[in-house]
C-alpha cells in the first residue's frame, strides 16, 4: 500500500490516510511517501528531516521512536504537541527555545531483563513487543549506566528466571550505581550473600530487591545546588542532569527575587535545595521517606536559608489559600495526572507567581486553564526535551497573576 504521511502523532507514528481511515506507520516523517507492506515500511521520497539514526540498535530496539528524525524537527513537534494541548483548552502563550540533552545523558533507566539458557539478556524493549534487545552501544543512556550491564547480567543469573521478566532501575549516583530490582526469584540466606558479593565486587553502591536493601556499600548520594541528598530506593529524580539544571534555571528565573516560597510535589528537594540558597522554602511531598531525605540533605549543608517539609497528600489534602498567605511563589511539579485539586486553591489564593513545572501538556494545559480563568497569564513555556528520541514531553512555564 502506498501512503503518503501527513503528521506524526503524539506517541511518534506517523499518520496517513488509507483506504479505510487513519494508518499509523512508525519511522517516518510527514510529507514522506512510503509503502507499506505488513510490517515493513519502505520510504520511496525521504523527508528533508530524515537522518541516519546515530544508534546500532535503532532499527529492532523500542526504546528511542524518534532518531531518524532531526533535532529541528523533534523540537518543533514537541513544542506542537505543547501549544496543541494549549489550543484545546482555548490557550496559547510564548514559548521560549527548547532545550534538549545531549546523546548519552540518561542517568536513570528501567531495563527489562530475563535469564536464559546460556546466562542473561539485558535490554529494552522491542517496539511493541516482550522481545529483549540488548543495547551495548546504547546512545541514550550515560555511559555510566551503559557500564553497568556486566553487572545487571550478573545479577539476573543469580535472582532471574526464564519464565518471568525482571526489571532493573538502574540510577546513576555520585557514589556509582544506584540498582532496584524488581520481579526477581525470592530472596533466601544464600542469594542474599551472593548479591552482597556482586554489589561489592562490582562497586554498586546500593542494591535494592523486591523493595529491601541488600547491600548499601556507600549512600548513593544526589547532589542538588549545596546539598546532598541520599534519595530512598526508586524515588524520582529528573531524567537527565542537563535537563534538571534547564528545569532549575526555568524556575529560577520564574520566582525572581521570592524570599518565601512553596515548593509543591517536592520529590527530595530537586527544587526546594537550591532555591534555599535565596528564599525560605517549604517543600511539600507525598512520599514520607522522600521528605525525610530531603530535610536530612538540608541539615547537613552550609549556608542555606529554611527549609520545612511537610508530608501530605496533595491529591486528597491541597495546600488552602489560608495556607499560602504571604508567599511570594510557588513551585509546582505534580506527576503525569496533574494537580486539578491544588490548582484549584492556587486560583483561589493571592500568591503573584507559580513556575509549573510538567511532564504531561494535557494536564498541563487543563490546570493552567483554571489559573487563566481565575485572571492568571501565562508568561511563557519551555520544552526541557530531556527524553530525547521519545515521545515524552517535559516543560517549565511561568504564570503570574494579573
Ligand atoms: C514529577 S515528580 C517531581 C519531584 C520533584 N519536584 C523533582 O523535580 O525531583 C512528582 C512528585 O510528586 C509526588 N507525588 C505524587 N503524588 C502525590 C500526591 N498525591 N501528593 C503529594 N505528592 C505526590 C511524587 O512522589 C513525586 O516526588
Amino acid at each position: 500500500m502506498k501512503l503518503t504521511i501527513e503528521r506524526i502523532g503524539h506517541l511518534g507514528d506517523g499518520v496517513a490516510q488509507g483506504p479505510d481511515g487513519s494508518v499509523f506507520v512508525p519511522g517516518v516523517l510527514p510529507g514522506e511517501e512510503v509503502e507499506v507492506d505488513g510490517s515493513v515500511v519502505r520510504i520511496v521520497t525521504p523527508s528533508v528531516d530524515r537522518k541516519k539514526p546515530p544508534c546500532v540498535h535503532a532499527r529492532t530496539c523500542g526504546g528511542c521512536l524518534m532518531q531518524h528524525a532531526s533535532d529541528a524537527f523533534v523540537e518543533g513537534w514537541k513544542t506542537g504537541i505543547v501549544r496543541g494541548a494549549l489550543a484545546g483548552q482555548g490557550l496559547e502563550a510564548a514559548f521560549r527555545p527548547t532545550v534538549t540533552s545531549p546523546p548519552q545523558s540518561r542517568r536513570r533507566a528501567t531495563l527489562a531483563a530475563r535469564k536464559t539458557k546460556g546466562g542473561a539478556l539485558v535490554g529494552f524493549h522491542a517496539r511493541g513487543s516482550d522481545v529483549i534487545i540488548p543495547v551495548p552501544n546504547c546512545q541514550l543512556l550515560h555511559p555510566d549506566l551503559v557500564a553497568t550491564f556486566p553487572a545487571l547480567e550478573a545479577l539476573v543469573r543469580i535472582g532471574g528466571s526464564r519464565s518471568t521478566e525482571v526489571d532493573l532501575t538502574v540510577t546513576r549516583s555520585l557514589a556509582g550505581p544506584d540498582v532496584a530490582v524488581q520481579g526477581g526469584k525470592e530472596i533466601d540466606a544464600q542469594m542474599r550473600l551472593e548479591l552482597a558479593r556482586l554489589a561489592e565486587s562490582h562497586g554498586i553502591a546500593r542494591l535494592t530487591w523486591g523493595g529491601e536493601v541488600i547491600a548499601l556499600r556507600t549512600a548513593p548520594m544526589q547532589r542538588f545546588g549545596a546539598a546532598l541528598v541520599s534519595p530512598p530506593p526508586g524515588a524520582f529524580l529528573q531524567a537527565t542532569a542537563e535537563g534538571e539544571a534547564a528545569l532549575l534555571a526555568g524556575v529560577r528565573e520564574a520566582v525572581g527575587g521570592a524570599k518565601r516560597i512553596v515548593d509543591l510535589f517536592a520529590g527530595c528537594g530537586t527544587f526546594s535545595l537550591p532555591l534555599s540558597e535565596q528564599a525560605e522554602v517549604l517543600a511539600v511531598e507525598g512520599e514520607a521517606a522522600m521528605t525525610a531525605a530531603l530535610e536530612k540533605g538540608w541539615r547537613n549543608a552550609q549556608g542555606l536559608k529554611r527549609v520545612t517539609v511537610e508530608t501530605r497528600d496533595l491529591f486528597r489534602r491541597p495546600m488552602e489559600p489560608d495556607e499560602l498567605k504571604g508567599v511570594d511563589a510557588v513551585v509546582i511539579d505534580p506527576p503525569r495526572a496533574g494537580a486539578e485539586a491544588q490548582v484549584a486553591c492556587l486560583a483561589a489564593s493571592k500568591v503573584p507567581v507559580i513556575a509549573a513545572v510538567s511532564c504531561n501538556p494535557v494536564t498541563f494545559a487543563r490546570d493552567a486553564r483554571v489559573l487563566v480563568a481565575a485572571g492568571w497569564k501565562i508568561d511563557w513555556v519551555q520544552v526541557v526535551d530531556q527524553f530525547r528520541w521519545s515521545s515524552h514531553v517535559e516543560l517549565v512555564a511561568r504564570l503570574s497573576r494579573q
